[in-house]
């Protein structure tokens, strides 16, 4: 498997989890890897792996939840590799806590790692492409979370940035032939051991996010731009991009006596599930204490 021969690819957090196993399967189709961690031996673990496998890679250390840091990361791989093709911003962390009892610093800490480290990294690393002039694949990583998760004000709303940064990157940089995707992938980590209130779910193996990672950022995809793909386990499954649904129209304008006559008969069928879970609309009777939708508390 020789997809991506020659290439120069960074994976933020690679060291461990999803990102190691991005790491892995890049490798292992040709590609020459930056495997960044602010976990120095997790790093140094993955690039012994991939050299005992016959791969070629370097660890970074560099923190991406600064300018400085993405900085430090993208002139790692010009230094070692000679310049750059594939970033795949991955790198995460949680501070899970109840909406009302959320902190600034824990909305922050998530805030800063997942949306400006990945704004941080892609804005160096696609001028760094655009100079080079042989376009480029970036791939961020976004989650369901982001339709909204109990317990998870930061987290949910740093996936839904990643989300609507790629649609954007995607606009932007086409004109320098850079496809921007993203991933909402799955797999048993440290991170996912925090999910659903601590209740053992099955275990997936991180690694089988790899393949997807590959196929995005080689030739194979390139007519595929501005797209999330959920991952993990068994499966793919296209992300459907938020749109506009059933839309009323009224000649002379909306008044509240309009809406009030037709709204509820009009919309509430429209109503899908809500939340990460997927679960039936819960409020069809209304809000209040009996009609919380069920999911773990945080
Ligand atoms: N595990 C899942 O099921 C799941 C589901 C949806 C999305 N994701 C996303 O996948 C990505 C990887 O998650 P994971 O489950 O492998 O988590 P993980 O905690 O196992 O690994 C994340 C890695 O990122 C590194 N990291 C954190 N902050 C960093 C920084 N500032 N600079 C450099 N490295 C940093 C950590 O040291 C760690 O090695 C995250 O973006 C996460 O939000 C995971």
């Amino acid at each position: 498997m020789n997809h991506l021969t020659g290439r120069a690819a960074i994976v933020t957090g690679g060291g461990r989890g999803i990102g190691r196993g991005h790491c892995l399967a890049l490798a292992a189709a040709g590609a020459r890897v930056v495997v960044n961690d602010i976990d120095a031996d997790a790093a140094e673990a993955v690039v012994r792996e991939i050299a005992e496998a016959g791969g070629s890679a370097i660890a970074s250390t560099a923190n991406i939840a600064s300018r400085a840091g993405a900085e430090d990361l993208i002139a790692a791989s010009v230094a070692a590799f000679g310049g750059l093709d594939i970033l795949v911003n991955n790198a995460g962390n949680l501070r899970d806590r109840s909406f009302l009892k959320m902190s600034d610093e824990e909305f922050d800490q998530v805030w800063t790692v997942h949306v400006k480290g990945t704004f941080w990294c892609t804005q160096i690393a696609a001028a760094r492409m655009r100079d080079q002039g042989r376009g480029g694949a970036i791939v961020n990583t976004t989650s369901g979370a982001h339709f909204g998760s109990f317990g998870q004000t930061n987290y949910a709303a740093a996936k839904g940035a990643i989300a609507s940064m790629t649609y954007t990157w995607a606009l932007e940089l086409a004109r320098y032939g850079i496809r921007v995707n993203a991933i909402g992938p799955t797999g048993t980590t440290r991170m996912s051991e925090t999910f659903a209130g601590g209740t053992p779910l099955p275990y997936v193996d991180p690694t089988r996010n790899g393949a997807l990672v590959v196929f995005l950022a080689s030739d194979a995809a390139r007519q595929v731009s501005g797209q999330i793909f959920g991952s993990g386990g068994t499966r793919v499954a296209h992300m459907v991009q938020p749109h506009y649904g059933k839309t009323l129209y009224r000649e002379d304008g909306w008044t509240v006596e309009a809406l009030e006559a037709v709204f509820i008969q009009q919309f509430a069928g429209e109503f899908g599930a809500l939340g990460m879970l997927g679960q039936p609309y819960p409020f069809h009777e209304g809000v209040g204490p009996g009609e919380r939708a069920v999911e773990s508390a945080a």
